[in-house]
């Protein structure tokens, strides 16, 4: 190509907003399923795992090659399936060149297991995690905590599903098996040859939203489903990039589907909540029955409207996958109507008073919690309530600018009010437990929770990978009911 000509479409690429370069294969590979992680040793009550972090490369683009970092070298790492009152030891084995630290987000893990920043296992080194596995079912995830490099370790594949299951869940009849399907999404961006774009080496300090939509690891994929009902786990891993997910059916563009959604964060709703629109931001999952049998022969197309920012408009992140539906089932079973009743939630008593407000901003270039950022090693702590107490906490984004998806540990919280932007509380974010909340923007949400059932230092951030490293990260210090004199800096508590 003349020189000139290469010169005169580069401007254009840049105008249209491609950050990676176009990938035109919509729907043309198949949805892939991360493979289920074997222990290692089973014991009485308890399972050994060996997970290596190591690299991989992958092919995204077609012919090119990608490197990756992935927990037992798969990008999301092997799905662990659970049983609530079997415990867990995983081994994090570092075979990478960075030093990892490993959170189970959602599991009430005691420090030291819970993934603390700057808990971090160096290359070369392991740790053993303890998981309790003691909390009713839910969709829990782990990934990279590392202080500083989350965003570049968790984007670069260190993510994967941890799902725990429970009899009471099981006795519910919903779609399991095969008909049970984790759905990770991701949005990442590439370099014209096909390598990760690398937000780290790019000094990138906002955030990446990314124009390649992948589900599973493969860039718009497609599922081959049967004409009857399916769970599907949605989890947004992405590092910026939210989502507001809709079905049509491609015969009837403009109609959106009704689905259910069925479980948050923190496990089953009250009941199953009918909507046609899912909002999901980063590190949230919801679990949602769509029921494909009036669709024989039919493709539905999963789409995004949400959060797309002016500068990264290529026109996939308007699609995400595609579900094409079969002609017969193979397995009838757990396809019958959802029950009316899911559990009762374990939701905190009401409050009305707010007992801590925290602002999520940004200043001098910095993102800061109340203008305390996790590099002031002094200040961190912001928080310090006492172990079994209900507190209402009020999260505020007062910026137009950004979303900050916000997630405590240790806790699960119900959302009770939001205001301030375009949302209230969503129908289904009503009965549901969470351990994190998407902030977007302008809004104000109050959240309750009892704190326990530790006492123990523990993180609260934002989970934009991006915003968390760089520093918008404070601790909560859950304390125990009497002043037991320990410096609250320390790291390990033994109560
Ligand atoms: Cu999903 Cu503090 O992390
Ligand atoms: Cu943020």
């Amino acid at each position: 190509m003349h020189p000139l000509l290469l010169l005169a479409l580069f401007p254009l690429a840049e105008a249209k907003g491609w950050l990676s370069p176009v990938y035109k294969n919509f729907f043309e590979y198949p949805l892939p399923i991360p493979p289920i992680a074997q222990p290692y040793k089973t014991y009485d009550n308890i399972d050994y795992y060996e997970i290596d972090i190591k690299p991989v490369d992958i092919e995204i683009y077609p012919g090119k090659k990608a490197r990756h970092v992935g927990y037992n070298g798969t990008v999301p790492g092997p799905t662990f399936k659970m049983k609530q009152g079997r415990e867990a030891v995983v081994r994090f084995i570092n075979h990478a060149d960075r030093a990892n630290s490993v959170h189970l987000h959602g599991s009430y893990s005691r420090a030291p297991f819970d993934g603390w920043a700057e808990d971090t296992t160096e290359p070369g080194q392991y740790k053993d995690y303890y998981y309790p596995n003691a909390q009713a079912a839910r969709t829990l995830w782990y990934h990279d905590h590392a202080v500083g490099h989350t965003a570049e370790n968790a984007y670069y594949g260190q993510a994967g599903f941890y799902i725990l299951e429970d009899e009471q869940k099981n006795s519910l009849g919903l779609p399991s098996g095969n008909y049970d399907i984790p759905l990770a999404l991701a949005a990442k961006r590439y370099n014209a040859d096909g390598s990760l774009w690398d937000p780290e080496a790019n000094g990138e300090t906002t955030s990446v939203f990314g124009d390649v939509i992948q589900v599973n690891g493969q860039p718009w994929p497609y599922l081959a489903v049967e004409p009857r009902k399916y769970l599907f786990r949605f989890l947004d891993t992405s590092v910026s990039r939210s989502f507001q997910l809709y079905a049509e059916a491609d015969k009837k563009v403009g109609t959106r589907i009704p689905f259910s959604v069925i479980g948050s964060d923190a496990g089953l709703l009250a009941s199953p909540v009918s909507t046609t629109q899912l909002d999901i931001s980063m590190a949230e999952r919801w679990e949602v029955v769509f029921d494909f049998s009036s669709y024989a022969g039919q493709n539905i197309t999963l789409k995004n409207t949400g959060n797309v920012a002016a500068d990264d408009d290529f026109d996939g992140t308007d699609r995400v996958m595609r579900f094409m539906v079969g002609g017969s089932v193979s397995d009838d079973s757990n396809n019958g109507p959802l029950p009316a009743t899911l559990r009762s939630v374990p939701l905190p008593p009401a409050k009305t008073t707010v007992d801590r407000s925290y602002e999520f901003m940004r200043s001098n270039g910095e993102w800061q919690v109340n203008g305390v950022t996790w590099a002031d090693v002094q200040d961190r702590v912001i928080a310090k309530p006492e172990r079994g107490s209900v507190e209402r906490w009020e999260l505020i984004n007062s910026a137009g600018g950004w979303s900050h998806p916000i997630h405590i540990h240790l806790i699960d919280f119900q959302v009770v009010s939001r205001t301030g932007g375009t949302r209230g509380v969503l129908p289904y974010e009503q009965t549901a437990l969470k351990d994190v909340v998407w902030l977007n923007k302008n809004e104000k949400v109050q959240v309750l929770a009892r704190y326990g059932p530790w006492d123990g230092l523990y993180m609260f951030h934002c989970h934009n990978l991006i915003h968390e490293d760089h520093d918008m990260m404070a601790a909560l210090n859950v304390t125990a009911l009497a002043d037991l004199g320990y410096d609250e800096k320390t790291r390990f508590i033994d109560p």
